[in-house]
């Protein structure tokens, strides 16, 4: 073999070689897949709270927005509206009956689980305390989370202003309202 022939040989192997790489690599100069990965997706997809795969997450670990800031500008009339989800379940006037669920008259600040001849759970007899502001849109937020055991049975108002409105309109169902946070 003369020293041109293997000239030409290792040409030929230092080209493949060349083509080779050059193929595997043009992909990636052409669509940098790392381009991305340190910057921020365009935009956020933000899961709002009343999704439905929210509902069924447990929510102990969750942070329940505060509605205390949200009182001050909260809606009555929207409040009102809102209860309506509770009205098949409670009574809110002054000495409405109990009926699926205890009377709520007066129930900001109120001790838990105090009204008379109504069958409280245990798990409700039992927790103590009273319904200050925060307590109330914590329990509503998902009630069996909140009180495990409870038996009232509604799923939660996940959106802390729906929270606020009602929690104002139930503020009002009192001869003395509790002051404002
Ligand atoms: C399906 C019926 C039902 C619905 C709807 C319902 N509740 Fe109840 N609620 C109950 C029952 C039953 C209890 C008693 C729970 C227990 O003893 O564990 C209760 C208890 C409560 C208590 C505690 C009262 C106390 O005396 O300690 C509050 C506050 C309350 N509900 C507010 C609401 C609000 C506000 C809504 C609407 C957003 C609502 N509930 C919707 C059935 C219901």
């Amino acid at each position: 073999m003369s020293s041109l022939e293997v000239n030409k040989i290792l040409a030929a192997i230092i080209m493949a070689v060349l083509i080779v790489f050059l193929i595997s690599n043009i992909g990636d100069y052409l669509v940098n897949p790392n381009k991305d990965s340190n910057t921020k997706t365009a935009y956020n997809v933000e899961i709002t709270e009343s999704t439905a795969t929210e509902e069924n997450k447990d929510t102990s670990e969750i942070e329940i927005e505060s509605i205390l800031t949200l009182l001050a500008s909260a809606s009555l009339e929207k409040g009102e509206k809102t209860y309506k989800k509770c009205g098949s379940c409670h009574s809110y006037t002054k000495d409405g009956k109990n009926k699926v669920g205890p009377n709520l008259w007066n129930i900001v600040n109120r001790p838990k689980a105090n009204v008379d001849g109504f069958a409280y759970s245990g798990a409700l007899a039992e927790f103590g305390g009273v319904w200050g502001y925060e307590e109330l849109s914590k329990f509503l937020y998902k009630p069996k989370d909140y009180i495990k055991g409870t038996k009232m049975n509604f799923a939660g108002l996940k959106k802390a202003e729906d929270r606020a409105n009602l929690i104002l309109f139930m503020r009002e169902q009192s001869d003395n309202p509790v002051p404002l946070p």
